[in-house]
């Protein structure tokens, strides 16, 4: 048995979709611990191209337990969106769990969302509008709605008519306008009507698989910088993507994970606001945009690209406890004549090693080392000795930034486009 986190040791979009959809061929349960919706986790296999959002990456092998966790927040809309995209493809959903303890992003979630973003004015985060940040309050704050909720009428009524006095004081503020009890708590009985059978207590099922030794594995959603205690605060999202987020999240006690492989892109990205020291504004930038095709799953934003970041990487690799790397979107570097790496961060007088806090992190200026490029695609590699020498040279230094040795090399979003160590 062993109980592997696969998680982002960047800012997000790391290709942790993808790695997952490859390593679920063979397990027995995929877990999403936290986020909700913002997450767009792409997966290019047999059957087709998929954007996930809320189900896990693991629900394209039919035998693999697919469950949406306790500290996961979920709008039933959009999860029964993505049910009957994935079901029009003829991917079996039959396997697909929902934790009656992961709280409802409601509809007045993501209203406040939008709203507390235009508030921010200049100070936005750039949320994904996707209410997770309400959520999460609303969870923190006593007063959520429980994905088991859903199914007793009576109870939902009390809980969302507790929470709404003190939402419409909120969305009155704001302007918008107010949520009326009734119409709410029976569209909340549609979406639990509509789940029936899915929403279940999740403990179980993950300590019988634990206890029975399947392998399992726990995805996760963003990435470290963007994580609520050790990301860019407040540029951050509402939950833990860090693997220490796993054990709340998914329901496993701490000493169940074995394995984490940290997803780290062979360059960086970013999606809304914050301090990203390594941002490139030149050819570069656009070369990465687009050959990587640096457009935001959920929302179509454009990413901010820049070189890889060896000073976020080594922070990551520590708190995460990364037992391995898998490097993604090698094949994006091809032709580039020099690469960089970022190992410091010039604050002021001072070069700095470890990541700062966020103040800080926003007076960095990077201090590169250069690497050389190759010319040959790598696309079509699909064993270590194939890459070009450049190519194992970079890879080989990122593993010693980040103390962590290399398992799997990405080169292309197809499941085959992939080396394994
Ligand atoms: P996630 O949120 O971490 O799952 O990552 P996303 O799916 O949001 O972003 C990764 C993007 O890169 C997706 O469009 C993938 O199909 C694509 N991708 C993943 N791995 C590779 C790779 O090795 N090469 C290329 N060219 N694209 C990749
Ligand atoms: P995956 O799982 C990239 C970013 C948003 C914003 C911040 C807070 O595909 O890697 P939120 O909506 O969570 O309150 O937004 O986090 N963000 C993401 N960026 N990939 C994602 O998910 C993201 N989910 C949220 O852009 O900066
Ligand atoms: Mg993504």
């Amino acid at each position: 048995m062993t109980v592997t986190a696969v998680v982002g040791a960047q800012w997000g979009d790391e290709g942790k979709g993808r790695i997952v959809d490859y390593l679920a061929q063979d397990v027995g349960m995929v877990i999403r611990f936290q986020g909700g919706d913002n997450a767009g986790h792409t997966v290019v296999n047999e059957h087709g191209t998929f954007r996930l959002h809320l189900v896990p990456s693991g629900i394209f092998n039919p035998n693999t337990a697919c469950i949406i966790g306790p500290g996961t927040v979920i709008h039933p809309p959009a999860l029964l969106d993505e049910m009957t995209e994935l079901a029009t493809a003829g991917i079996s959903l039959d396997n697909l769990w929902i934790s009656e303890r992961a709280h409802v992003v409601m509809p007045y979630h993501r209203m406040l969302d939008g709203l507390e973003e235009s508030a921010r004015g200049g100070a936005q985060i750039g949320t994904t509008k996707r209410g997770i940040g309400p959520a999460y309050a609303d969870k923190a704050a006593r007063a959520g709605i429980r994905m088991g909720d859903l199914r007793r009428p009576g109870y939902l009524a009390d809980r969302i008519g507790l929470a709404l006095p003190r939402i419409n004081r909120t969305i009155a503020h704001f302007g918008g306008e107010e949520v009326e009890l009734y119409g709410l708590a029976r569209q909340a009985m549609g979406w639990g009507n509509a789940l029936d059978g899915r929403i279940v207590d999740t403990t179980p099922m993950v300590r019988a698989a634990l206890t029975e030794g399947r392998d399992v594995l726990l995805e996760g959603q963003l990435g470290i910088m963007r994580d609520i205690d050790w990301g860019t605060y407040p540029y951050v999202t509402s939950s833990n993507p860090i693997a220490g987020g796993g054990f709340a999240g998914a329901g496993l006690p701490p000493r169940a994970i074995e394995r984490v492989v940290g997803v780290v892109k062979a360059y960086c990205t970013a999606v809304g606001a914050g301090p990203f020291p390594t941002e490139l504004h030149d050819d570069v930038a656009e070369h990465l945009r687009g050959v990587g095709q640096e457009y935001g799953a959920t929302t179509g934003r454009p990413r901010r690209c820049g070189w890889l970041d060896g000073v976020a990487l080594p922070y990551a690799a520590w708190l995460n406890g990364f037992t391995g790397l898998a490097i993604t979107k090698l094949d994006v570097l091809d032709g580039l004549p020099e690469l960089k790496i970022c190992v410091g961060y010039r604050i002021g007088d001072e070069i700095v090693r470890s990541v700062p806090d966020t103040y800080n992190m926003g007076r960095a200026d990077p201090v590169y080392e250069s690497w050389p490029g190759w010319r040959e695609e790598t696309r079509h590699c699909r064993r270590w000795n194939d890459l070009p020498q450049a190519a194992r040279a970079y890879l080989d230094r990122i593993s010693e930034i980040a103390a962590t040795p290399l398992q799997y090399i990405s080169v292309g979003p197809g499941r085959e486009q992939l080396i394994v160590l």
